[in-house]
């Protein structure tokens, strides 16, 4: 299969998915229509202030996160493979008369030079060219979808301004290493093969028939920070949690408010890390 096709399952995975999140109370997107910040402690307090600053948002799904920023007054582009999501996205920015912006792409279409890429941005869709953003933000489950690292992290330095960063929070490639019900460790670590999963469920904990193969890539950290580090950029923090702060993965239990740990697990595995890096 070529690259493409898998990128093209995804699609047609994440189109399905949308569906089934946007009436999940995971997502809540009744309560972020009356105003919830719907960013976890962790990026907020890390992040800090993004008033009037330029921001791209990448695979940023149905746009609650990056609408979250707009509210804290960011100028805010997501982008995002599913046509599902993006379309979502743009409705409820209508709706609720907010500023993002939002384009269906793949993450590695937005490299400056993409002429080995079989898609270009639809025309009028254009990022503002190298250097537009103050800040590149990605976060919880976006690596994953994405075979290769360097021209991911290549599209980053590209889109930053000089002295603008770049923050991921992400979930910790310690948890793909276990089966969906935690019992063992069934994947490598880092990127040795493709994860080929078929009518999975998704995560929001609704009754679901999502149908179909979805493929996806385990990073490992030290992947991660030399790609970004190979681009040009400096890592000035990096950080591990023992929690996520989002109830997606089986067996999960509720330690504290808003700090969900994998049952019989608690406080052992990191589940969720955190960088910023500038250029
Ligand atoms: C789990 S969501 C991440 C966003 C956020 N954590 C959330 O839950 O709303 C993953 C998103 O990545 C997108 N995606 C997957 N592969 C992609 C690619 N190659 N380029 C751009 N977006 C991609 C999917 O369409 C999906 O919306």
């Amino acid at each position: 299969m070529s690259v493409n096709e898998y990128f093209e399952a995804n699609r047609n995975l994440w189109n399905q998915r949308t569906a089934v999140h946007k009436d999940s109370v995971f997502y809540d997107l009744a309560g972020f229509k009356t105003g919830a910040n719907v960013l976890t402690p962790i990026e907020l307090k890390e992040i800090g202030d993004v008033k009037d600053k330029s921001l791209l948002h990448l695979q940023c799904h149905f746009g609650m996160d990056t609408m979250s920023f707009s509210r804290m007054g960011a100028r805010c582009v997501g982008v995002d493979l599913s046509d599902e999501a993006i379309k979502l996205a743009r409705e409820i920015n209508d709706e609720l008369k907010l500023d993002a912006k939002f384009i269906c792409c793949n993450v590695y279409d937005l490299l400056l030079d993409n002429r080995h890429s079989a898609k270009v941005l639809p025309v009028g869709e254009d990022l503002g060219g190298a250097g537009a953003f103050d800040i590149v933000f990605t976060s919880y489950g976006t690596v994953g979808w994405l075979p290769d690292l360097d021209p991911w992290a290549k599209v980053i330095a590209e889109r930053l301004k000089p002295g603008g960063f770049f923050y991921m929070a992400e979930f910790h490639p310690v948890v793909w290493m276990f089966d969906d019900d935690f019992t063992h460790i069934k994947y490598y670590y880092d990127n040795k093969e493709i994860i080929v999963m078929e009518d999975q469920p998704t995560y929001t904990g609704d009754k679901n028939e999502i149908t179909g193969k979805e493929y996806s890539w385990n990073h490992s950290i030290s992947e991660v920070l030399n790609a970004l580090i190979n681009a040009g950029l400096k890592i000035e923090f990096f950080n591990e949690y023992t929690f996520s702060p989002y109830a997606n993965f089986k067996n999960s239990v509720e330690t504290e408010p808003g700090k969900w740990h994998i049952k019989g697990m608690e406080g052992k595995i990191p589940m969720v890390y955190s960088l910023r890096a500038r250029k």
